[in-house]
């Protein structure tokens, strides 16, 4: 990232701080449930399950703050449109998954605006760009460059933004929200899972989902026991969106999702998470995927 756009990431940190009415939280262990009291990070915001990640935690409590961070936050026009929805509420700060420096400048940011996390969703993925990666149908298609760039945004960029972000992580569970520790959601998919592959194909996704959970299932046991911050997985089901709408053609109606729908259903297991939850992938309806 070029270096006018991370000063530019610093300087909305810092009129986002000002702008904010009580620069410390005052939140009773009496509270509702830190995403709609606390502050919650959504990373990968611009569309999609991201985008409705912010727009549910932004509409269902009027107290919540929320960290919404992507590439390009100038073009998202729809985040910025629930910024203004909801001023004072929602900061918008860039984040690339691939590149660190931006991880590293806005976990500055988020310290230095909002002090500490409650909640961080990473939500950002690749499954196909045209010319660039597409989901495998065979072995012979398979090639380095999109199994790396497949792992480097699925499954390396989700854990450099936890590397980042735990030193928030660490101070919001100490501060006794309700939840009594803080919670990490990382967005996998069912086709991650090993024991679950039956239909083989999409080599380089799959991998980096499974990836992602080895990775996010090591986090959580560090985490869990030094930090005090839980660690889930969590498939959100077949979800209308850009990803999944060119593979969409032999889905059942009723098996495609909207992402109204399909984050709801993901925020009732976030609400509802306990400690022993820690290191576990879960499916949108509350089920527990295997390895
Ligand atoms: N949709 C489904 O059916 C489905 C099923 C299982 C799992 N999932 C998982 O759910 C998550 C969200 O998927 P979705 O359906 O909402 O996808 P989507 O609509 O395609 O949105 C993907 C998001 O990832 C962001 N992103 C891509 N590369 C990035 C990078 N290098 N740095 C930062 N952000 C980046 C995109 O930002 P830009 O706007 O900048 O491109 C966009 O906000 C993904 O992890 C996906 O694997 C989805």
């Amino acid at each position: 990232m070029r270096a006018n756009t991370l000063r530019a990431a610093m300087a909305t940190a810092r009129m986002a701080m000002s702008s904010l009415s009580s620069p410390a939280r005052a939140l009773s262990s009496a509270a509702a449930p830190p995403p709609p009291s606390g502050v919650a990070m959504v990373q990968g915001a611009s569309r999609g399950i991201g985008l409705e990640f912010v727009r549910q935690l932004l509409r269902r409590s009027d107290q919540g703050r929320v960290v919404a961070t992507c590439r390009a936050p100038d073009s998202a026009s729809e985040l910025q449109e629930l910024r203004r929805e909801h001023a004072g509420r929602l900061t918008v700060l860039p984040l690339d998954v691939t590149d660190e420096s931006t991880i590293e400048v806005t976990g500055a940011a988020v310290g230095e605006t909002h002090g500490s996390l409650d909640l961080l969703i990473n939500a950002a993925g690749i499954l196909s760009i045209p010319n660039v990666i597409q989901p495998e149908t065979s072995l012979s298609k398979v090639q380095k460059s999109s199994l790396l760039l497949a792992y480097e945004v699925n499954a390396v960029g989700p854990i450099l933004v936890i590397k980042h972000m735990r030193p928030f992580l660490k101070i919001g569970a100490s501060l006794g929200t309700g939840k009594g520790f803080s919670l990490v959601a990382n967005m996998s998919a069912r086709v991650g899972s090993i024991g679950d592959n039956a239909l083989g194909g999409w080599h380089s996704y799959r991998a980096s989902k499974t990836a992602l959970n080895q990775l996010t299932k090591t986090a959580s046991v560090e985490l869990g026991k030094k930090d005090n911050i839980a660690c889930i997985l969590l498939h959100p089901g077949t979800v209308d969106t850009d990803l999944s709408r060119p593979f969409q053609r032999n889905v059942a109606k009723d098996k495609l999702f909207t992402r109204e729908f399909s984050v709801h259903k993901l925020l009732s297991i976030i609400d509802n998470a306990k400690k022993t939850d820690n290191g576990k992938f879960f499916a949108w309806d509350g089920q527990e995927i295997p390895w």
